[in-house]
C-alpha cells in the first residue's frame, strides 16, 4: 500500500464504516469514562456480591424421597426445564457478531435444562445446566450463582454447578459485561440478561424440587454424517503421529447420560456432540434454538407424549462440546457467486474474498438443514438411550478454580517454561468463518498485519505493547483487547476451570470453543490423571461454552496456521497447554481426594450495572392503521389447505419488546382445532412448535405487523382450525402496556390425494 494509492468507492465505504465502528467504540469508551468519573466516589469499579437475603426455602434442602429409603444406595436425581426466551425484536442475535442481524420474530423457543445428581445421602451434589443460548457469559454465571445462594444457601455454588450454552447463534445478545461483546450487542440489556438468568434458576428450582431416587447410565456411539471440519488445513498442522490415532478430523462420538427413577420412569437425558449450532445462518432474524434445540424438541416430544413443546416432565438436553472447528453445514465451503468450492487455506473466492465463501447444507434451505441435522442427532441419542447399560454408581465429585488466564506459567519441559498472554484478537478474527463470513479485507491465515489497519488500531485503541505483540506471535494483533484502558476490560482475564464427576463420567466445563484436537488432548490428559492405571473405564466429555466466554482454543500447531479459530485464541499460542495443566490439576485433586487444598483463585469482577449502558432504540407507542385495532387481521388465511401447505395470517401488532416480561413460558400464537364432540377449540401448536413461525415486521412510526405461519405437517388431522395471535401494545396516554389478541378466520384442512386409497375413495368427490 503506497502513499499514492487511490481508493475505490467500495473501499471508501468500508473505511467509513470501519471508522464509524471504531467511533462507536470510542463513543462507548468515552461514555464509560464519563460514567466512571461520575462514579468516582465508588473507589472500586468492581464489587463483590452483596450478602444473600435470608432464605425462605432452606427447609426444602433435603428432598422428601430421602426419608422413604427403599433404595438407600441409589443416587438422588432431578431434571427441570424452563423457558429462557427473552426479547424477539430490536436486539442483535448473539454469534455472528453482526450488529445489524436484529431479532424480528420467533421460530422455536429457548429453554434452560438442568440436571442434578446427589450422592445417596444427599450431601454431595452436582448440577449440569445446558441452555439454548450462544454461550454462558460471566455476567449470567455470577448472577445465577448469586440467586442460587440467596435461595439455597451453600447448596449450589460455583464449584458444583456447570452452566453450558448450546451455541445457537439465533438467540438474543446483550447479556455480557465485557466490552467487546457489548459492542456487537448494542450494549447491555437487563431484559436479555434476566430472561436467561431467571430461566436457568427456574430450571434448577424444578430439578431440585423433583429430586428422587434414581439411576444414571452412560452410553456412547458414532454419528458420522452430521458435521465436517471447517478448518481442515489447520487440523493438518497437528503431528502426523497424533492424527494417525484418529480416523476423522472431527469427533464423531455422541455421548449420553440417561436418568431413570427407581420406578423405571424416564427422567432425563443429556447428550453431548461436537457441532456448531449454526444451521441457521446470519441472514436469519427469528429466535431459534437451531439444530441442537430441535434435537431436544424431538426427544422431549417423543417422551412427553401428547404434551405441547416445553411441557411434560421428561427433560432432554443436547449440549455443546469441542465444536471449535466443526460445522453442521455439510455441503462444504462454496463461492456464492460461482458455486465452485473455496476449500483453500484462506477460504476466499476470486470475487468477494472471504465474504462469498460460505458453507450450507445438508438441506436446501436453513430450516431444512436445521431439521436434518437435528433429526440425525436426535435419532442417534434415542438409540443410545434405549441401549444404555453402563451404570454410574454412588459417587459424585467436583473441583473448580478461578484462574487469571492472562498470566499462567506453563511448564513445556524440564528446561523451558512458557506463558499465556494478555487477551488479543488476531487479523483473521475479522475474516469470520465459512458459517458466517467477516470483512472483505481479511482472510484466513494472516500472519502479518497491514499498515492501514495497524495505523487505525494504533490511533483508536492504542499501540499494543512489544511484550504482548511478541507473546501472541505468529498472530498479528488486530484488537489488543487486553491493553485498552477504561473502567471495564474488553475481555475477561479471570476464568473458570471446572470438572464434575458422576460415577465414572467426568464432565469438563471449558470456557470457550475447543477445536477437535484440543478437545482430544484435554480429555486424554484428564483421563490419565483420574485413572492412571487405565482400569476404571472412565468416560470424559467436554461441555463447551461453559461459565465464561473466551472465544476459541486451538492446539499450538493449529495456532501457527492463524485461521479464524487461532486468531480467536485470545490468550496466545500456549492457551491449550495452560488448560491442560490446569485441568490436570483439578483431576489429580479429585483422584487423590485433595480438592479442599486447591487454591480458589482470584474472584472474577462483577461490574456495577450503571457502567454497562444499553443503546437500544426507544419503543414507539404502537399505532394501528386507520379503522383497525391491535389483533385485526390484515391478510387472512385461505378457507382450505392440504397437509404440506402453509397457512399464513397477518395481524396488526405491537412491538414484541412490550411482551418480554409477560410472555415467558407463554405463547405469541396458537393453532387451534375445533373439536366437534366437545365443541371447544383445542390448542394443537404454540410458538415453541417447530411447525409455526412468527415473523414481526417492524414497519415505521410504531405501525407493525405480525405474520404467523403454520407449516401444516402431513400428520395434521382433517378438520376446522384457526390461528390466534397474542401480544402487547404500548400506549403513551396513559402510559400503559396492554395485552391484545386476534384470530384468523376459520379454515379447513382436508386430506391430500397422496393419502391411502380408502381415504381417497371416501373423499373422491372433493378431488375428481
Ligand atoms: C409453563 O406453563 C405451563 C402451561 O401453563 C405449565 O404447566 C408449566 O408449569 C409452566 N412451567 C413453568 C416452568 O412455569
Ligand atoms: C427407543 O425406544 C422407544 C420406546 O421406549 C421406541 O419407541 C423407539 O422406537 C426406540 N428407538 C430406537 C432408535 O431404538
Ligand atoms: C503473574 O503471575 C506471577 C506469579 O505466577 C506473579 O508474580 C505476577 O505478579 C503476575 N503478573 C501480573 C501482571 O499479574
Ligand atoms: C523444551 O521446549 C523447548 C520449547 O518448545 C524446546 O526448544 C526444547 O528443545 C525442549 N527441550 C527438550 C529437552 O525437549
Ligand atoms: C518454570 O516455572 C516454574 C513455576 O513457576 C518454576 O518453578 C520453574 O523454575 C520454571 N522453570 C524454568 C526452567 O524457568
Ligand atoms: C479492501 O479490499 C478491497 C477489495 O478487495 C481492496 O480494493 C482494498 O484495497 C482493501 N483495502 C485495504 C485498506 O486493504
Ligand atoms: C493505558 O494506560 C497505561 C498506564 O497508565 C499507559 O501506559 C498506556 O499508554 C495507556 N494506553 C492507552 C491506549 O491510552
Ligand atoms: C518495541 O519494538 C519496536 C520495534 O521492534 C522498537 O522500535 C521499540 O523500541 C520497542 N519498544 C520498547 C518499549 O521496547
Ligand atoms: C452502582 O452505581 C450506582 C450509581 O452511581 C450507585 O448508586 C450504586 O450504589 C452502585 N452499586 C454498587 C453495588 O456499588
Ligand atoms: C374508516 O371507516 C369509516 C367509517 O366506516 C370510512 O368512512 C372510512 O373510509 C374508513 N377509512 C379507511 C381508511 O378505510
Ligand atoms: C402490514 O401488512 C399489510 C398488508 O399486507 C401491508 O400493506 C403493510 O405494509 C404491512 N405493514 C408493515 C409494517 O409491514
Ligand atoms: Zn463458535
Amino acid at each position: 500500500m503506497g502513499n499514492r494509492k487511490t481508493f475505490s468507492s467500495l473501499e471508501v465505504a468500508l473505511i467509513v464504516l470501519t471508522v464509524l465502528l471504531f467511533c462507536t467504540s470510542i463513543g462507548f469508551i468515552t461514555m464509560l469514562f464519563i460514567l466512571e468519573n461520575t462514579l468516582r466516589e465508588d473507589s472500586s469499579t468492581t464489587t463483590t456480591l452483596p450478602p444473600p437475603p435470608p432464605s425462605s426455602s432452606q427447609t426444602t434442602l433435603k428432598p422428601s424421597a430421602t426419608t422413604t429409603d427403599a433404595y438407600p444406595h441409589a443416587y438422588l436425581i432431578g431434571a427441570g426445564r424452563a423457558d429462557c426466551t427473552g426479547l424477539l425484536a430490536d436486539i442483535p442475535l448473539m454469534g455472528y457478531a453482526s450488529g445489524d442481524q436484529l431479532a424480528a420474530g420467533l421460530h422455536t423457543r429457548q429453554y434452560s435444562r438442568a440436571f442434578i445428581v446427589a450422592e445417596p445421602d444427599g450431601s454431595k451434589r452436582v448440577v449440569f445446566v445446558s441452555a439454548d443460548i450462544g454461550m454462558v457469559s460471566q455476567r449470567v454465571r455470577l448472577e445465577v450463582i448469586k440467586k442460587l445462594k440467596s435461595k439455597y444457601g451453600d447448596l449450589y455454588r460455583q464449584d458444583n454447578v456447570i452452566l453450558s450454552g448450546t451455541h445457537t447463534h439465533s438467540g438474543p445478545a446483550g447479556y455480557f459485561q465485557y466490552t467487546i461483546f457489548r459492542l456487537t450487542s448494542q450494549g447491555f440489556s437487563r431484559e436479555a440478561t434476566d430472561a436467561i438468568v431467571n430461566g436457568i434458576v427456574k430450571s434448577i428450582d424444578i430439578a431440585h424440587a423433583g429430586m428422587r431416587r434414581g439411576r444414571v447410565f452412560v452410553n456412547r456411539g458414532i454419528l458420522d454424517k452430521s458435521h465436517i471440519n471447517r478448518s481442515p488445513t489447520s487440523y493438518l498442522r497437528n503431528p502426523e503421529s497424533e492424527r494417525a490415532r484418529y480416523p476423522f478430523d472431527t469427533d464423531k462420538d455422541v455421548m449420553i447420560m440417561k436418568m431413570v427413577d427407581m420406578n423405571g420412569v424416564d427422567v432425563g437425558l443429556v447428550s453431548w456432540f461436537a457441532v456448531h449450532a449454526v444451521s441457521m445462518p446470519n441472514t436469519n432474524h427469528l429466535i431459534s434454538s437451531d439444530n441442537l434445540g430441535y434435537a431436544s424438541y424431538l426427544f422431549e416430544q417423543a417422551k412427553n407424549e401428547g404434551s405441547l413443546p416445553g411441557e411434560g416432565s421428561f427433560v432432554a438436553a443436547f449440549a455443546s462440546s469441542n465444536l471449535g472447528d466443526v460445522t453442521p453445514n455439510t455441503k462444504g465451503p462454496h463461492c456464492t457467486n460461482t458455486g465452485l468450492p473455496c476449500a483453500n487455506p484462506t477460504s476466499t473466492c476470486p470475487e468477494g474474498g472471504v465474504t462469498t465463501c460460505i458453507s450450507t447444507g445438508p438441506g436446501e434451505n436453513m430450516f431444512e438443514s436445521t431439521r436434518i441435522i437435528g433429526e440425525q442427532i436426535f435419532e442417534k441419542a434415542m438409540e443410545l438411550y434405549n441401549s444404555s447399560a453402563k451404570e454410574m454408581l454412588e459417587t459424585v465429585n467436583f473441583a473448580h478454580q478461578w484462574v487469571d488466564m492472562s498470566n499462567v506459567t506453563v511448564k513445556l519441559n524440564d528446561t523451558h517454561n512458557a506463558t499465556t498472554c494478555k487477551p488479543a484478537l488476531g487479523y483473521s478474527f475479522a475474516a469470520g468463518t465459512i458459517d458466517g463470513p467477516g470483512l472483505i479485507n481479511f482472510t484466513h491465515g494472516m500472519t502479518e498485519g497491514d499498515p492501514f489497519w495497524d495505523a487505525l488500531r494504533d490511533a483508536l485503541l492504542g499501540v499494543p505493547s512489544n511484550e504482548t505483540t511478541k507473546c501472541h506471535q505468529p498472530k498479528p494483533i488486530l484488537l489488543n483487547t487486553g491493553e485498552i484502558n477504561g473502567s471495564i476490560p474488553w475481555h475477561p482475564t479471570i476464568i473458570d476451570v471446572q470438572i464434575i464427576t458422576i460415577g465414572s463420567l467426568a464432565i469438563l466445563a471449558v470456557p470457550g470453543e475447543f477445536t477437535t484436537m484440543s478437545g482430544r488432548r484435554l480429555r486424554e490428559a484428564v483421563k490419565k490423571e483420574l485413572d492412571p492405571s487405565d482400569t476404571k473405564n472412565i468416560d470424559v466429555v467436554i461441555a463447551g461454552l461453559s461459565n465464561v466466554y473466551t472465544h476459541y482454543i486451538t492446539t499450538f500447531e493449529e495456532y501457527q496456521a492463524q485461521r479464524y479459530e487461532a486468531a480467536s485464541t485470545i490468550y496466545g499460542p500456549h492457551t491449550l497447554s495452560a488448560y491442560l495443566q490446569l485441568f490436570r490439576g483439578l483431576a489429580k485433586a479429585i483422584a487423590e481426594d485433595t480438592v479442599a487444598e486447591l487454591p480458589k483463585g482470584p474472584e472474577p469482577p462483577f461490574f456495577n450495572e450503571s457502567q454497562l449502558p444499553g443503546f437500544f432504540p426507544n419503543i414507539f407507542p404502537d399505532i394501528a392503521p386507520t379503522n383497525k385495532t391491535f389483533g385485526s387481521v390484515l391478510v387472512d388465511v385461505q378457507p382450505l389447505y392440504l397437509p404440506g401447505e402453509v397457512a399464513s395470517v397477518t395481524f396488526v401488532a405491537g412491538n414484541p419488546r412490550n411482551s418480554v416480561t409477560y410472555m415467558s413460558n407463554d405463547t405469541y400464537l396458537k393453532v387451534e382445532k375445533y373439536e366437534d364432540v366437545t365443541a371447544v377449540w383445542h390448542t394443537v401448536y404454540i410458538d415453541a412448535s417447530w411447525e409455526t413461525r412468527y415473523y414481526w415486521d417492524k414497519g415505521t412510526g410504531g405501525q407493525s405487523n405480525a405474520t404467523i405461519e403454520w407449516h401444516i405437517p402431513s400428520s395434521a388431522a382433517p378438520g376446522i382450525y384457526r390461528i390466534r395471535h397474542f401480544g402487547h401494545r404500548k400506549r403513551l396516554f396513559p402510559s400503559t402496556i396492554n395485552p391484545y389478541e386476534g384470530s384468523s378466520s376459520e379454515f379447513e384442512i382436508r386430506r391430500s390425494i397422496r393419502l391411502p386409497c380408502h381415504y381417497l375413495y371416501n373423499n373422491a368427490a372433493l378431488y375428481i
